[in-house]
């Protein structure tokens, strides 16, 4: 029904996948498989609403408040995680990241702590770091293909005087892991004992691959929390701007609107956001599931690919998100030196893993929300790219 097959070529549309990967990466003929976006166009009946909206002409100032958006929120979360959404506790902002520095503003000082798993998301750190607060990392362990988080060493953390925030990633980039309920409870209590707020970041919440279940941290609850998200991971629509979200309590939320009106001076939303987000999240659901079975054969196909080239890697795809999070430590490879193969001989541009944190190194991100056809473009120069590699350390 949906044709995720087909190539769109998005060269000359401003894009920063394609058109700008020069910026990270250093040079402009890349195959790029980068930042979390996708190449595929967003669903018919995204298209439809955003050229209804376009074709009436007038671009006004524009609200959120209204029950169009309310009710496509409330018919999202019901349907999708069967969860019934207080629609007063529905807060607006243009990004996710942009309402998760100002939660971080409100909740904490310069010098306080926000305390991250880690990998984690890039933008994390630079939030953090960028708003004078310190980042308090708690690595993930991997064991098999689960990744866990330790309970006690979260505790030690939360329990410092520093300690303000915990800024959760639901599901969790770079890794994919979906969040079970019991761990979530356990955070909860951890951080009600210690006084500390919770930023549930569940942009990525729609891109659950596995059996398992996204839990919205609305959910298991805590002390005071804001829970951040978007439709632009799932409907690929990032560039549009907006975000929406839910914060618990009424003082907290006085206090958001005051930042973003008046001290921010945001008062309207992106109003093709706010159109877009009702059409996909009324119309949007099959062309989201059968997207979702795309990528989860693109992960699949991945590691049908890789562990046949390399069997010592023996790699799972993640219970969410179309972003591949490799683990090349079994081949022993120097990672400074893999990124100069992949850019300058194999001419692909890969997340080396460094980019999400210290312990990382010998990891890579692989953004497979594209066509088969790119992935396996993408896969055959990953393969040449690691066995050059290895020939060289082997000589
Ligand atoms: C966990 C996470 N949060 C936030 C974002 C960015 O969201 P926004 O562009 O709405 O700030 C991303 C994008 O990759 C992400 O992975």
């Amino acid at each position: 029904m949906f044709d995720f097959d087909h190539v769109v070529d998005r060269r000359g549309s401003w894009c920063t996948q394609w058109d700008f990967v020069a910026d990270r990466f250093g040079h402009a003929d890349l195959l790029p498989f980068t930042i979390s976006d996708m190449d595929f166009a967003t669903a018919p009946c995204v298209i439809a609403e955003l050229h209804r909206r376009v074709a009436h002409g007038v671009l006004g100032y524009s609200r959120w408040q209204h029950d169009d958006f309310l009710s496509a929120i409330a018919h999202w979360y019901q349907q999708r995680f069967a969860v019934n959404v207080s629609p007063e506790q529905i807060v607006y902002g243009p990004s996710v990241m942009y309402m998760v520095a100002q939660m971080i503003r409100h909740w904490s000082q310069p010098g306080d702590g926000v305390v991250i798993h880690t990998p984690a998301y890039d933008a994390f750190y630079k939030t953090i770091e960028g708003n004078q607060r310190k980042v308090l990392a708690l690595p993930l362990q991997r064991h098999g293909a689960e990744w866990q988080c330790d309970m006690t060493g979260l505790a030690r953390l939360l329990a410092r005087d520093e300690c303000k925030i915990l800024l959760l990633c639901n599901p969790h980039n770079p890794t994919g892991k979906v969040w079970r309920r019991q761990e979530l409870e356990h955070i909860a209590a951890l951080c009600q004992r210690h006084h500390v707020q919770v930023i549930s970041d569940e942009i990525h919440m729609d891109m659950v691959m596995d059996e398992v279940q996204h839990i919205p941290w609305s959910q298991v609850g805590s002390d005071r929390w804001a829970l951040f998200t978007s439709a632009s991971k799932s409907f690929n629509i990032p560039a549009l701007t907006g975000a929406y979200g839910f914060i618990s309590d009424q003082p907290d939320r006085l206090a958001w609107f005051q930042a973003l009106k008046n001290a921010d001076g945001l008062s309207s939303p992106a109003v093709l956001s706010v159109a877009a987000h009702i059409a996909a999240y009324r119309h949007g659901s099959a062309w989201l599931d059968a997207l979702r079975r795309y990528l989860h054969d693109n992960l699949h196909h991945v590691a049908q690919r890789l562990n046949q080239a390399f069997p010592e890697l023996n790699w799972q795809p993640p219970q969410a998100t179309y972003l591949a999070w490799i683990d090349l430590d079994p081949l022993h490879i120097e990672p400074y030196q893999l990124q100069k193969g992949l850019i300058e001989e194999q001419k692909v541009a890969i997340m080396p893993g460094y980019t999400y944190g210290q312990h990382s190194e010998s990891y890579i991100r692989l953004n497979v929300g594209c066509p088969r056809s790119k992935v396996d473009d993408g896969l055959t120069r990953l393969i040449a790219g690691l066995t050059r590699c290895r020939a060289a350390r082997l000589k």
